[in-house]
Protein backbone atom coordinates (compact mmCIF):
# COMPACT_ATOMS: atom_id res chain seq x y z
CA UNK A 1 0.00 0.00 0.00
CA UNK A 2 2.62 2.26 1.14
CA UNK A 3 4.85 1.56 -2.32
CA UNK A 4 1.87 2.06 -4.08
CA UNK A 5 1.33 5.16 -2.71
CA UNK A 6 5.07 6.77 -3.49
CA UNK A 7 4.99 5.58 -6.32
CA UNK A 8 1.76 7.33 -7.48
CA UNK A 9 3.05 9.84 -5.96
CA UNK A 10 6.67 10.13 -7.46
CA UNK A 11 4.77 9.53 -11.01
CA UNK A 12 2.62 13.04 -9.73
CA UNK A 13 5.33 14.60 -9.42
CA UNK A 14 7.48 13.99 -11.92
CA UNK A 15 4.32 14.76 -14.67
CA UNK A 16 4.48 18.52 -12.60
CA UNK A 17 8.29 18.20 -13.35
CA UNK A 18 7.78 17.41 -16.98
CA UNK A 19 5.07 19.93 -17.37
CA UNK A 20 6.70 22.61 -15.56
CA UNK A 21 9.88 22.26 -17.57
CA UNK A 22 8.07 21.96 -20.90
CA UNK A 23 6.14 25.38 -20.26
CA UNK A 24 8.86 27.16 -19.03
CA UNK A 25 12.06 25.99 -20.65
CA UNK A 26 10.59 25.71 -23.60
CA UNK A 27 8.93 28.77 -24.95
CA UNK A 28 12.47 29.26 -25.90
CA UNK A 29 14.38 28.34 -28.64
CA UNK A 30 16.69 25.11 -27.23
CA UNK A 31 18.94 23.00 -28.60
CA UNK A 32 19.26 18.97 -28.30
CA UNK A 33 21.43 16.96 -29.09
CA UNK A 34 22.00 18.30 -33.25
CA UNK A 35 18.31 19.46 -33.05
CA UNK A 36 16.93 22.32 -32.75
CA UNK A 37 13.68 22.49 -29.73
CA UNK A 38 10.53 24.48 -29.38
CA UNK A 39 7.45 23.73 -26.83
CA UNK A 40 9.20 20.13 -26.88
CA UNK A 41 9.44 19.49 -30.86
CA UNK A 42 11.84 19.31 -32.93
CA UNK A 43 11.84 22.41 -35.08
CA UNK A 44 13.17 23.76 -38.66
CA UNK A 45 13.99 27.57 -38.74
CA UNK A 46 12.49 28.32 -42.26
CA UNK A 47 13.00 31.99 -43.45
CA UNK A 48 14.22 35.20 -45.28
CA UNK A 49 17.34 37.42 -44.60
CA UNK A 50 16.52 40.77 -43.66
CA UNK A 51 19.64 41.39 -43.59
CA UNK A 52 19.57 45.35 -43.45
CA UNK A 53 17.52 48.13 -44.54
CA UNK A 54 19.75 50.85 -43.99
CA UNK A 55 23.06 49.29 -43.89
CA UNK A 56 24.49 49.11 -40.53
CA UNK A 57 22.02 52.00 -39.57
CA UNK A 58 18.85 50.10 -38.94
CA UNK A 59 19.10 50.26 -35.14
CA UNK A 60 20.05 52.90 -32.60
CA UNK A 61 20.74 56.10 -32.84
CA UNK A 62 16.98 57.29 -34.18
CA UNK A 63 17.27 55.57 -37.33
CA UNK A 64 14.91 52.58 -36.12
CA UNK A 65 11.91 54.88 -37.14
CA UNK A 66 13.33 54.61 -41.09
CA UNK A 67 13.29 51.04 -41.16
CA UNK A 68 10.72 49.56 -39.23
CA UNK A 69 8.18 49.70 -42.17
CA UNK A 70 10.18 47.78 -44.18
CA UNK A 71 10.97 45.32 -41.16
CA UNK A 72 7.20 44.81 -40.03
CA UNK A 73 7.08 44.43 -44.34
CA UNK A 74 9.23 41.42 -44.39
CA UNK A 75 7.82 39.69 -41.23
CA UNK A 76 4.12 40.22 -42.68
CA UNK A 77 6.09 38.36 -46.30
CA UNK A 78 7.28 35.86 -43.91
CA UNK A 79 4.29 35.24 -42.05
CA UNK A 80 2.11 34.84 -44.93
CA UNK A 81 4.13 32.51 -46.72
CA UNK A 82 4.69 30.05 -43.59
CA UNK A 83 8.00 31.33 -42.99
CA UNK A 84 9.22 31.20 -38.74
CA UNK A 85 12.39 33.27 -38.33
CA UNK A 86 14.48 36.41 -39.60
CA UNK A 87 18.24 36.71 -39.89
CA UNK A 88 19.10 40.85 -39.38
CA UNK A 89 22.23 43.04 -38.96
CA UNK A 90 22.59 45.12 -35.46
CA UNK A 91 26.36 46.88 -35.37
CA UNK A 92 28.03 45.50 -38.77
CA UNK A 93 31.53 47.57 -38.39
CA UNK A 94 30.17 49.83 -35.50
CA UNK A 95 28.85 52.81 -38.03
CA UNK A 96 26.35 53.74 -36.33
CA UNK A 97 26.03 51.42 -32.82
CA UNK A 98 27.51 50.70 -30.05
CA UNK A 99 28.71 54.21 -28.90
CA UNK A 100 32.60 54.46 -29.48
CA UNK A 101 34.39 57.20 -27.65
CA UNK A 102 36.96 58.90 -30.11
CA UNK A 103 40.20 56.25 -28.93
CA UNK A 104 37.69 53.43 -30.05
CA UNK A 105 36.54 52.26 -26.40
CA UNK A 106 32.75 51.26 -26.00
CA UNK A 107 30.78 53.83 -23.92
CA UNK A 108 28.02 52.21 -24.05
CA UNK A 109 24.73 52.22 -26.09
CA UNK A 110 22.53 54.93 -27.18
CA UNK A 111 19.10 55.65 -26.00
CA UNK A 112 17.19 53.90 -28.65
CA UNK A 113 18.86 50.52 -29.09
CA UNK A 114 17.31 48.50 -27.14
CA UNK A 115 13.97 49.84 -27.56
CA UNK A 116 14.56 49.24 -31.22
CA UNK A 117 15.16 45.37 -30.65
CA UNK A 118 12.75 45.08 -28.14
CA UNK A 119 9.79 45.95 -30.23
CA UNK A 120 11.32 44.05 -33.45
CA UNK A 121 11.59 40.84 -31.73
CA UNK A 122 8.44 41.67 -30.27
CA UNK A 123 6.37 42.35 -33.64
CA UNK A 124 7.89 39.52 -34.74
CA UNK A 125 6.67 37.40 -31.98
CA UNK A 126 3.12 37.86 -32.65
CA UNK A 127 3.84 36.52 -36.09
CA UNK A 128 5.31 33.84 -34.54
CA UNK A 129 8.59 34.52 -36.25
CA UNK A 130 12.16 33.72 -34.04
CA UNK A 131 14.63 36.64 -34.54
CA UNK A 132 18.45 35.75 -35.35
CA UNK A 133 20.26 39.06 -34.54
CA UNK A 134 23.70 38.92 -36.31
CA UNK A 135 25.79 41.68 -34.34
CA UNK A 136 29.10 42.08 -36.43
CA UNK A 137 30.18 41.38 -39.84
CA UNK A 138 33.67 41.28 -41.59
CA UNK A 139 32.12 41.00 -45.06
CA UNK A 140 33.46 44.30 -44.89
CA UNK A 141 35.82 45.43 -43.30
CA UNK A 142 37.85 48.77 -43.23
CA UNK A 143 40.81 50.13 -42.31
CA UNK A 144 40.71 52.02 -38.74
CA UNK A 145 36.63 51.20 -38.52
CA UNK A 146 35.71 50.30 -34.80
CA UNK A 147 35.10 46.87 -35.13
CA UNK A 148 39.00 46.69 -36.02
CA UNK A 149 39.80 47.87 -32.88
CA UNK A 150 37.80 45.62 -30.93
CA UNK A 151 39.73 42.75 -32.66
CA UNK A 152 42.65 43.48 -32.50
CA UNK A 153 43.04 44.86 -28.70
CA UNK A 154 40.84 43.09 -25.59
CA UNK A 155 40.59 46.41 -23.56
CA UNK A 156 38.59 47.50 -26.57
CA UNK A 157 36.70 44.01 -26.79
CA UNK A 158 35.97 44.26 -23.13
CA UNK A 159 35.15 47.40 -23.33
CA UNK A 160 32.68 46.73 -25.95
CA UNK A 161 31.21 43.56 -23.47
CA UNK A 162 30.97 45.37 -20.23
CA UNK A 163 29.13 48.40 -21.46
CA UNK A 164 26.96 47.41 -24.38
CA UNK A 165 26.73 43.28 -25.06
CA UNK A 166 25.58 42.15 -21.71
CA UNK A 167 23.00 45.18 -20.77
CA UNK A 168 21.93 44.56 -24.59
CA UNK A 169 21.44 40.71 -23.72
CA UNK A 170 20.45 41.45 -20.22
CA UNK A 171 17.70 43.78 -21.72
CA UNK A 172 16.29 41.00 -24.37
CA UNK A 173 16.92 37.84 -22.46
CA UNK A 174 12.91 37.89 -21.79
CA UNK A 175 11.51 37.90 -25.18
CA UNK A 176 10.17 35.20 -26.67
CA UNK A 177 10.86 36.30 -29.97
CA UNK A 178 14.71 35.57 -29.83
CA UNK A 179 15.79 32.76 -30.77
CA UNK A 180 19.91 33.54 -31.62
CA UNK A 181 22.64 35.42 -31.22
CA UNK A 182 25.16 35.20 -34.01
CA UNK A 183 28.03 37.36 -33.22
CA UNK A 184 29.39 37.40 -36.47
CA UNK A 185 28.74 37.41 -40.21
CA UNK A 186 31.57 35.52 -41.83
CA UNK A 187 34.76 35.94 -39.98
CA UNK A 188 36.65 33.99 -43.30
CA UNK A 189 36.24 37.27 -45.07
CA UNK A 190 39.13 38.71 -42.88
CA UNK A 191 41.44 36.09 -41.38
CA UNK A 192 44.37 35.09 -42.40
CA UNK A 193 44.76 32.01 -44.53
CA UNK A 194 47.57 29.32 -45.24
CA UNK A 195 49.00 30.06 -41.13
CA UNK A 196 50.37 27.45 -39.95
CA UNK A 197 50.90 27.37 -36.15
CA UNK A 198 52.23 25.12 -33.86
CA UNK A 199 48.70 25.48 -31.52
CA UNK A 200 46.40 23.91 -33.90
CA UNK A 201 43.71 25.77 -33.19
CA UNK A 202 44.61 28.76 -34.65
CA UNK A 203 46.20 27.13 -38.00
CA UNK A 204 44.48 27.96 -41.36
CA UNK A 205 46.43 26.01 -43.76
CA UNK A 206 42.77 24.13 -44.19
CA UNK A 207 41.66 27.10 -46.56
CA UNK A 208 43.64 27.48 -49.72
CA UNK A 209 43.72 30.66 -51.42
CA UNK A 210 42.00 30.12 -54.87
CA UNK A 211 38.48 29.46 -52.33
CA UNK A 212 38.84 33.04 -51.64
CA UNK A 213 38.69 33.30 -48.08
CA UNK A 214 40.28 36.45 -46.86
CA UNK A 215 38.46 38.77 -49.37
CA UNK A 216 38.86 41.57 -47.25
CA UNK A 217 42.70 41.64 -47.20
CA UNK A 218 43.15 42.08 -43.65
CA UNK A 219 44.30 38.95 -42.58
CA UNK A 220 43.57 39.32 -38.96
CA UNK A 221 45.03 35.91 -37.48
CA UNK A 222 42.54 33.50 -36.31
CA UNK A 223 43.81 33.36 -32.80
CA UNK A 224 42.32 37.33 -33.01
CA UNK A 225 39.18 36.08 -34.51
CA UNK A 226 38.56 33.54 -31.54
CA UNK A 227 39.02 35.77 -29.02
CA UNK A 228 36.64 37.94 -30.43
CA UNK A 229 34.27 35.62 -30.71
CA UNK A 230 34.63 33.57 -27.98
CA UNK A 231 35.08 36.19 -25.22
CA UNK A 232 31.58 37.68 -26.42
CA UNK A 233 29.83 33.96 -26.81
CA UNK A 234 30.65 33.49 -22.89
CA UNK A 235 29.38 37.17 -22.19
CA UNK A 236 25.92 36.32 -23.56
CA UNK A 237 25.56 32.87 -22.16
CA UNK A 238 26.66 34.60 -18.46
CA UNK A 239 24.01 37.29 -19.23
CA UNK A 240 21.48 34.71 -20.37
CA UNK A 241 22.35 31.26 -19.64
CA UNK A 242 19.67 29.83 -21.84
CA UNK A 243 20.78 32.07 -24.85
CA UNK A 244 22.22 30.14 -28.24
CA UNK A 245 25.26 31.69 -29.89
CA UNK A 246 26.47 31.06 -33.13
CA UNK A 247 28.61 32.79 -35.79
CA UNK A 248 27.73 33.10 -39.80
CA UNK A 249 30.20 31.06 -41.33
CA UNK A 250 31.08 31.57 -44.90
CA UNK A 251 30.96 28.23 -46.36
CA UNK A 252 30.93 24.68 -44.68
CA UNK A 253 34.85 24.80 -45.13
CA UNK A 254 34.95 26.43 -41.17
CA UNK A 255 32.76 24.22 -39.43
CA UNK A 256 33.90 20.38 -39.83
CA UNK A 257 36.67 18.48 -39.29
CA UNK A 258 35.70 16.01 -42.38
CA UNK A 259 36.71 16.47 -45.97
CA UNK A 260 40.27 17.66 -44.55
CA UNK A 261 39.30 20.00 -43.05
CA UNK A 262 38.93 21.59 -39.57
CA UNK A 263 36.23 23.18 -37.30
CA UNK A 264 37.49 26.32 -36.16
CA UNK A 265 34.90 26.59 -33.82
CA UNK A 266 35.21 23.54 -32.30
CA UNK A 267 34.10 24.19 -28.15
CA UNK A 268 37.54 23.21 -27.64
CA UNK A 269 39.42 25.84 -29.62
CA UNK A 270 36.56 28.59 -28.25
CA UNK A 271 37.08 27.42 -24.89
CA UNK A 272 41.44 27.50 -25.32
CA UNK A 273 40.93 31.25 -27.15
CA UNK A 274 38.84 32.58 -24.27
CA UNK A 275 41.38 31.10 -21.66
CA UNK A 276 39.20 29.05 -20.41
CA UNK A 277 35.89 30.91 -20.31
CA UNK A 278 33.19 28.13 -19.22
CA UNK A 279 30.59 29.63 -22.05
CA UNK A 280 32.63 29.88 -24.67
CA UNK A 281 31.05 28.04 -27.03
CA UNK A 282 28.48 27.88 -29.63
CA UNK A 283 25.44 25.97 -29.50
CA UNK A 284 25.05 25.37 -33.19
CA UNK A 285 26.45 25.71 -36.39
CA UNK A 286 25.52 28.46 -39.46
CA UNK A 287 26.68 28.44 -43.09
CA UNK A 288 26.47 29.71 -46.18
CA UNK A 289 26.68 28.85 -49.64
CA UNK A 290 26.70 30.05 -53.17
CA UNK A 291 27.43 28.27 -56.77
CA UNK A 292 30.81 28.64 -57.76
CA UNK A 293 30.77 30.04 -61.20
CA UNK A 294 27.46 27.83 -62.10
CA UNK A 295 27.17 24.85 -59.72
CA UNK A 296 27.21 23.80 -56.54
CA UNK A 297 30.89 21.97 -55.76
CA UNK A 298 30.33 18.50 -54.90
CA UNK A 299 30.37 19.01 -50.75
CA UNK A 300 28.43 22.04 -50.88
CA UNK A 301 25.61 21.83 -48.38
CA UNK A 302 22.39 21.45 -51.10
CA UNK A 303 24.74 18.72 -52.26
CA UNK A 304 25.08 16.66 -49.26
CA UNK A 305 23.22 15.75 -46.06
CA UNK A 306 24.43 17.49 -42.60
CA UNK A 307 25.61 13.93 -41.18
CA UNK A 308 28.39 14.53 -44.20
CA UNK A 309 30.08 17.57 -41.83
CA UNK A 310 29.37 15.01 -38.77
CA UNK A 311 29.12 17.96 -36.13
CA UNK A 312 27.57 17.45 -33.23
CA UNK A 313 25.24 20.34 -33.15
CA UNK A 314 22.30 22.02 -34.87
CA UNK A 315 23.26 23.53 -38.48
CA UNK A 316 21.77 26.14 -40.13
CA UNK A 317 22.38 27.07 -43.78
CA UNK A 318 21.72 30.81 -43.49
CA UNK A 319 22.73 32.45 -47.08
CA UNK A 320 21.13 30.99 -49.72
CA UNK A 321 19.54 32.00 -53.68
CA UNK A 322 17.91 30.42 -56.21
CA UNK A 323 19.85 32.94 -58.49
CA UNK A 324 23.29 32.25 -57.13
CA UNK A 325 21.91 28.13 -56.38
CA UNK A 326 23.84 25.92 -59.21
CA UNK A 327 20.57 25.77 -61.03
CA UNK A 328 18.12 24.46 -57.77
CA UNK A 329 15.20 26.21 -57.23
CA UNK A 330 14.10 27.98 -54.02
CA UNK A 331 11.48 25.42 -52.96
CA UNK A 332 14.12 23.16 -53.83
CA UNK A 333 16.40 24.59 -51.26
CA UNK A 334 14.15 24.55 -48.50
CA UNK A 335 12.89 21.14 -48.84
CA UNK A 336 16.24 19.68 -49.63
CA UNK A 337 17.32 21.54 -46.24
CA UNK A 338 14.22 20.39 -44.85
CA UNK A 339 15.05 16.63 -45.38
CA UNK A 340 18.87 16.12 -45.26
CA UNK A 341 19.59 16.82 -41.11
CA UNK A 342 19.74 20.62 -41.67
CA UNK A 343 17.83 22.61 -39.01
CA UNK A 344 17.20 25.55 -40.69
CA UNK A 345 17.20 27.50 -44.34
CA UNK A 346 17.28 31.67 -44.50
CA UNK A 347 17.49 32.96 -48.02
CA UNK A 348 19.08 35.72 -49.55
CA UNK A 349 17.09 38.03 -48.76
CA UNK A 350 14.35 40.62 -48.26
CA UNK A 351 15.84 43.51 -49.85
CA UNK A 352 16.16 41.52 -53.48
CA UNK A 353 19.20 43.40 -54.68
CA UNK A 354 22.22 42.62 -55.50
CA UNK A 355 23.12 39.79 -57.51
CA UNK A 356 22.89 36.96 -55.02
CA UNK A 357 19.92 37.67 -54.43
CA UNK A 358 16.44 36.25 -55.24
CA UNK A 359 13.18 38.95 -55.21
CA UNK A 360 10.36 38.29 -52.34
CA UNK A 361 8.13 36.38 -54.61
CA UNK A 362 10.94 33.53 -55.54
CA UNK A 363 11.64 33.02 -51.71
CA UNK A 364 8.38 33.21 -50.76
CA UNK A 365 7.49 30.39 -52.74
CA UNK A 366 10.85 28.80 -51.06
CA UNK A 367 9.08 29.03 -47.56
CA UNK A 368 5.64 28.31 -48.81
CA UNK A 369 7.31 24.68 -49.88
CA UNK A 370 7.50 23.60 -46.55
CA UNK A 371 5.06 25.21 -44.66
CA UNK A 372 3.03 23.82 -42.31
CA UNK A 373 5.70 20.47 -42.72
CA UNK A 374 5.61 18.91 -39.16
CA UNK A 375 7.90 15.58 -39.76
CA UNK A 376 9.61 15.27 -36.39
CA UNK A 377 12.01 12.68 -38.31
CA UNK A 378 13.17 15.17 -41.03
CA UNK A 379 13.67 18.92 -40.20
CA UNK A 380 10.85 19.15 -38.05
CA UNK A 381 8.08 21.34 -37.07
CA UNK A 382 7.63 24.63 -39.06
CA UNK A 383 4.80 26.18 -38.12
CA UNK A 384 6.07 27.12 -34.47
CA UNK A 385 3.57 29.07 -31.81
CA UNK A 386 4.97 31.81 -29.89
CA UNK A 387 2.01 34.18 -29.44
CA UNK A 388 0.03 31.84 -27.75
CA UNK A 389 -0.78 34.55 -24.83
CA UNK A 390 2.26 33.94 -22.45
CA UNK A 391 3.68 37.20 -22.26
CA UNK A 392 7.10 37.96 -21.69
CA UNK A 393 8.12 37.74 -18.29
CA UNK A 394 8.64 41.19 -17.48
CA UNK A 395 12.89 42.02 -16.56
CA UNK A 396 11.56 44.07 -13.53
CA UNK A 397 10.20 40.94 -12.14
CA UNK A 398 6.07 40.81 -12.37
CA UNK A 399 5.10 37.26 -13.43
CA UNK A 400 2.40 35.82 -15.80
CA UNK A 401 -0.44 34.68 -13.70
CA UNK A 402 -0.11 31.77 -15.39
CA UNK A 403 3.59 30.98 -13.95
CA UNK A 404 2.30 31.47 -10.70
CA UNK A 405 0.07 28.60 -11.26
CA UNK A 406 2.52 26.52 -12.15
CA UNK A 407 4.50 27.33 -9.46
CA UNK A 408 2.39 26.68 -7.12
CA UNK A 409 1.70 23.53 -8.97
CA UNK A 410 5.30 22.58 -9.14
CA UNK A 411 5.39 22.98 -4.92
CA UNK A 412 2.61 20.90 -4.73
CA UNK A 413 4.56 18.37 -6.43
CA UNK A 414 7.43 19.00 -4.14
CA UNK A 415 5.59 18.55 -1.12
CA UNK A 416 3.76 15.20 -2.39
CA UNK A 417 7.51 14.11 -2.16
CA UNK A 418 7.81 15.03 0.99
CA UNK A 419 5.43 13.34 2.20
CA UNK A 420 6.26 10.39 0.86
CA UNK A 421 9.58 10.10 2.03
CA UNK A 422 8.12 10.97 5.81
CA UNK A 423 5.35 8.48 5.46
CA UNK A 424 8.48 5.52 3.82
CA UNK A 425 10.49 6.73 6.98
CA UNK A 426 7.40 6.39 9.69
CA UNK A 427 6.76 2.73 7.69
C1 LIG B 1 9.72 57.08 -33.80
O1 LIG B 1 8.32 57.07 -34.04
C2 LIG B 1 7.55 57.11 -32.84
C3 LIG B 1 6.10 56.91 -33.23
O2 LIG B 1 5.75 57.73 -34.26
C4 LIG B 1 7.80 58.42 -32.12
O3 LIG B 1 7.08 58.46 -30.93
C5 LIG B 1 9.30 58.52 -31.81
O4 LIG B 1 9.58 59.77 -31.22
C6 LIG B 1 10.13 58.33 -33.06
N1 LIG B 1 11.53 58.21 -32.65
C7 LIG B 1 12.49 58.91 -33.19
C8 LIG B 1 13.86 58.70 -32.65
O5 LIG B 1 12.30 59.68 -34.12
C1 LIG C 1 38.08 56.24 -24.17
O1 LIG C 1 37.81 55.31 -23.15
C2 LIG C 1 38.97 54.68 -22.62
C3 LIG C 1 38.52 53.60 -21.65
O2 LIG C 1 37.65 54.14 -20.72
C4 LIG C 1 39.88 55.70 -21.98
O3 LIG C 1 41.05 55.08 -21.50
C5 LIG C 1 40.25 56.75 -23.02
O4 LIG C 1 41.01 57.76 -22.42
C6 LIG C 1 38.99 57.34 -23.63
N1 LIG C 1 39.37 58.23 -24.71
C7 LIG C 1 38.90 59.47 -24.79
C8 LIG C 1 39.37 60.27 -25.94
O5 LIG C 1 38.10 59.91 -23.99
C1 LIG D 1 32.13 12.22 -35.86
O1 LIG D 1 32.34 12.99 -34.68
C2 LIG D 1 32.44 12.20 -33.49
C3 LIG D 1 32.63 13.16 -32.34
O2 LIG D 1 31.60 14.08 -32.28
C4 LIG D 1 33.61 11.25 -33.59
O3 LIG D 1 33.63 10.43 -32.44
C5 LIG D 1 33.48 10.40 -34.83
O4 LIG D 1 34.63 9.61 -34.98
C6 LIG D 1 33.31 11.28 -36.05
N1 LIG D 1 33.07 10.45 -37.22
C7 LIG D 1 33.92 10.39 -38.22
C8 LIG D 1 33.52 9.56 -39.39
O5 LIG D 1 34.97 11.02 -38.22
C1 LIG E 1 0.74 23.27 -38.26
O1 LIG E 1 0.59 22.43 -39.38
C2 LIG E 1 0.01 21.19 -39.03
C3 LIG E 1 0.10 20.26 -40.22
O2 LIG E 1 -0.50 20.84 -41.35
C4 LIG E 1 -1.42 21.44 -38.58
O3 LIG E 1 -2.03 20.23 -38.24
C5 LIG E 1 -1.37 22.34 -37.37
O4 LIG E 1 -2.69 22.69 -36.99
C6 LIG E 1 -0.60 23.60 -37.64
N1 LIG E 1 -0.36 24.22 -36.35
C7 LIG E 1 -0.46 25.51 -36.18
C8 LIG E 1 -0.11 25.98 -34.82
O5 LIG E 1 -0.78 26.27 -37.07
C1 LIG F 1 16.93 14.70 -33.23
O1 LIG F 1 15.98 14.41 -34.24
C2 LIG F 1 16.10 13.09 -34.77
C3 LIG F 1 15.06 12.94 -35.84
O2 LIG F 1 15.33 13.79 -36.91
C4 LIG F 1 15.89 12.06 -33.68
O3 LIG F 1 16.09 10.77 -34.20
C5 LIG F 1 16.90 12.31 -32.57
O4 LIG F 1 16.64 11.42 -31.49
C6 LIG F 1 16.82 13.72 -32.05
N1 LIG F 1 17.92 13.93 -31.12
C7 LIG F 1 17.76 14.49 -29.94
C8 LIG F 1 18.97 14.53 -29.07
O5 LIG F 1 16.71 14.93 -29.54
Amino acid sequence: MVGCYGRVNSVVFLLFLCFCDRIAAQRFLSVSGQNLTLNGDKVFMSGMNQAWYIYANDFGNGRYNASRPEFLKAMDEIHESGGNSVRVWVHVQGENTPMFNSSGYVTGLDPYIIGDMTDYVRQAQSRNILVNFCLWSCAILQTGSHLEGLLYEDEKLFSYINNALKPMVGALKNERGLGIWEIMNEPAGCIEIGMKTEEKCYDTTTLYPWEGADWTKKHIPLERMLRFLSLQADAIHSADPKALVTTGSWTYRTITDQLNRRNFYSDECLRLASGGLPGAYFDLYQIHTYQTLFIYLPHDPFKVSASVYNVSKPLIIGEFSQNQGGGMTSPEQFTWAYEHGYSGAWSWDALGSGQAADDVPTQERGMGSIKDRNDQSKGGRVNITINDGYTNRDPEGFIDIRDIFWIILNFLGAFNVFLTSVVKTLL
